[in-house]
């Protein structure tokens, strides 16, 4: 892809992504016993909140906040009554929060938070946000002038437990679901609003099984390290993965999170074995792999003992598998990737993976 001159809204990466939540405090424990994050920092009423708490964990460049309600009446609390446990908040990097919401804003994003300054000891950060899709919203976080653990308010978090890390290295990429007809809307938002292009050679067209069908186009920011597939729902025979998401969910949101590792067998072996649940593709899937993909230097059966899913475009390949849902709704799960060469999302997967997704979604009586 082109880079784009004058970029007007540079950004260095995924600062962090946060879940509001049921329960803080479990919903880290998960994240730490099952997919090896390690504690890093933490805000409630010991540093002086009263109608919140938030708990702050990280793996290499990967960093979740957990933050749940204290109060009946709130943002937050009535954010989990809507969707249940789901991403609210999907903080970029930048050198420049003020500009990021002046030049966004003046494009057409709508205000979610104005520039505000936070300071302690360690410095200040100045963030600032607007609202996407749903009632999704980007923070711009401008932490230059700060070397503290995480934010001002927050204080380290040193639990006793600290299960080993599973290898996760970085945010690959972010999907989000919306509604019918609104694909190009939020393709259009991402290009005008901030200066994002689309990846034109993936996944842009009608993707479906036999039953059910979504369209899907992938927005990325100039230096890629922001990377937004953005679903929407097809008509199909019966009810597509989208629609299940949309109707669980209330409406559109982040549908899954894409983490990179540099072993995936080795991640995936310990995610398993720590209790993440995957999908599984049919037996068959293995029995054409190589003559689809040729040669890759992980040996087959380590991958089909896994379920671990492979896919070649034309600058190399990829391995990638997908989580079940992680919440009690069938809303957000993970997706594991590791990329050698390829710098595609596994289109030639996706038949295969929506069929296993049919097949849960039959048990749960929503196909
Ligand atoms: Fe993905």
């Amino acid at each position: 892809m082109d880079r784009i001159d004058n970029d007007f809204l540079p950004i260095n990466g995924t600062d962090y992504v946060e879940f509001y939540v049921g329960n803080a405090r479990q919903a880290a424990h998960y994240y730490q016993a099952a997919f090896g994050f390690q504690p890093l920092a933490y805000a409630g009423l010991e540093t002086g909140l009263k109608d919140r708490t938030s708990f702050v964990v990280a793996q290499d460049k990967i960093r979740f906040v957990f933050t749940s309600s204290l109060i009946p009446d709130s943002p937050i609390a009535e954010h989990v009554r809507q969707h249940g446990d789901g991403v609210k908040v999907i903080a970029l990097w930048v050198d420049d929060a003020r500009k990021s919401y002046e030049e966004t804003t003046k494009r057409g994003a709508k205000s979610y938070l104005e520039s505000q300054v936070f300071t302690d000891k360690s410095g200040e950060v100045v963030v600032s946000g607007i609202h996407i899709y749903g009632e999704t919203v980007h923070l711009f976080v401008e932490r230059k002038n700060y070397d503290g653990i995480f934010l001002p308010g927050f204080i380290k978090w040193e639990p006793h437990y600290r299960p080993a890390s599973t290898g996760l290295k970085y945010v690959d990429h972010m999907v989000g679901n919306v509604g019918w007809g609104e694909m190009n809307t939020w393709v259009d938002f991402y290009a005008k609003v901030m200066g994002f292009s689309q990846l034109i050679s993936f996944d842009d067209k009608d993707i479906s099984t036999e039953y059910t069908a979504l369209m899907s186009k992938v927005m990325a920011n100039s230096n890629m390290r922001i990377k937004f597939p953005i679903n929407e729902p097809a008509a199909g025979k019966k009810k597509s993965q989208i629609e299940e998401y949309l109707d669980f969910y209330r409406g559109p949101g982040v549908q899954h999170i894409a983490m990179s590792t540099d072993h995936i067998v080795k991640t995936v072996t310990a995610l398993r074995d720590r209790g993440v649940e995957f999908l599984q593709v049919p037996e068959t899937y293995y029995q054409t792999l190589a003559d689809r993909i040729g040669k890759i230097d992980e040996k087959i059966g380590p991958l089909e003992d896994l379920g671990i899913l492979v896919d070649r475009d034309e600058d190399g390949y990829l391995l990638q598998i997908f989580s079940r849902p992680v919440e009690d709704r069938p809303t957000l799960f993970f997706e594991i990737i590791q990329r050698k060469g390829a710098k595609s999302f596994g289109k030639g997967n996706f038949k295969a993976l929506f069929e296993a997704i049919e097949l849960e979604q039959s048990k749960r009586g929503t196909l």
